[in-house]
C-alpha cells in the first residue's frame, strides 16, 4: 500500500534507555488516537494546545507545568523521546499532557472542527538536501490541512533553525490564505529544546513564524 503522505520524519528507534523502555509501557495511559479521544477530554480544560514533533518534550513540559488548566497534546514518532516525556510527566505529576504517536497528518485529517487554541511546531526536520525538500512538513498543503483545526484567532507557531527552510516556510505562508503574521508570540523562540540548543551552540539563528488564524 502506498503511504498517503511522504514521511516528514525518519522513523528511528534511537538509543533507548531501560527507563525509557519501562516508561513506554505506560503509554496507553496517555495515548490519544482519535478525534473522539480529544473530545472526551476537552471539557476538563480551558484551552487545548497541540505540539507537533516534541522531540524530547522540553517545550511541552515547560508549558504544561506553567498552564495546568490547559490540555497539551504532544505528537511524536520518536520512541526514545516519547519514553523520556512519560518519565518526566510521572516525575512532575503532570495531569495535562496526552501523547499521539503516529504521523500527525493522519490525525489532523480526522478532525473536522476548530479544536485547538494553538498549534506549535518547533524546529521540524530540516531535510537540508535539495532532493529531500519534498519531505519537509511545512508546505502550502500542510498549512491548508492544519487551518480548519485551529480556533479563530488561534495561533500557529512555527520555528526553524535552518535558513533555507525558513525561506521555503515564508514562501509557503505567502502562497497560503487564512493566516496573518503576528509581531509577537507567547511561544517566541527560546533555547529550551535540543534542536534550539544545538542551533545556539553552532551559532545559527532561529527563525520564528507566529501566525494567527483569521476569522472567515
Ligand atoms: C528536528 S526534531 C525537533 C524536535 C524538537 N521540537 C526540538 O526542537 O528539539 C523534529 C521532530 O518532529 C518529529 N516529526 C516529524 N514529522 C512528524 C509528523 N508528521 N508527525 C509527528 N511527528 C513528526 C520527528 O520525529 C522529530 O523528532
Amino acid at each position: 500500500m502506498r503511504y498517503k503522505f511522504l514521511p516528514s520524519f525518519v522513523k528511528r528507534r534511537g538509543r533507548i534507555t531501560q527507563s525509557q523502555e519501562d516508561n513506554l509501557k505506560l503509554l496507553p495511559k496517555y495515548l490519544i488516537n482519535s478525534f473522539e479521544d480529544i473530545c472526551s477530554e476537552k471539557d476538563n480544560f480551558s484551552r487545548i494546545i497541540l505540539e507537533i514533533g516534541f522531540g524530547n518534550g522540553e517545550n511541552i513540559l515547560s508549558l504544561a507545568k506553567d498552564n495546568p488548566d490547559s490540555l497539551f497534546i504532544g505528537s511524536e514518532v520518536y520512541l526514545a523521546g516519547i519514553g523520556y516525556l512519560i518519565g518526566e510527566i510521572k516525575k512532575l505529576g503532570l495531569l495535562n499532557i496526552r501523547i499521539t504517536t503516529g504521523d500527525i497528518r493522519l490525525l489532523i485529517e480526522q478532525i473536522k472542527e476548530p479544536l485547538f487554541d494553538d498549534v506549535l511546531i518547533i524546529c521540524p526536520d530540516p531535510w537540508p538536501k535539495a532532493r529531500h525538500h519534498k519531505r519537509r512538513l511545512i508546505k502550502k498543503d500542510f498549512l491548508k490541512l492544519v487551518h480548519p483545526i485551529i480556533k479563530d484567532n488561534g495561533e500557529l507557531f512555527i520555528s526553524t533553525d535552518w535558513e533555507n527552510y525558513a525561506e521555503s516556510i515564508e514562501e509557503a505562508i505567502n502562497l497560503s490564505h487564512g493566516y496573518k503574521s503576528l509581531d509577537k508570540s507567547a511561544y517566541q523562540a527560546s533555547d529550551l529544546t535540543k534542536f534550539q540548543k544545538r542551533a545556539a551552540k553552532e551559532g545559527r539563528d532561529i527563525y520564528a513564524f507566529p501566525l494567527q488564524k483569521l476569522i472567515k
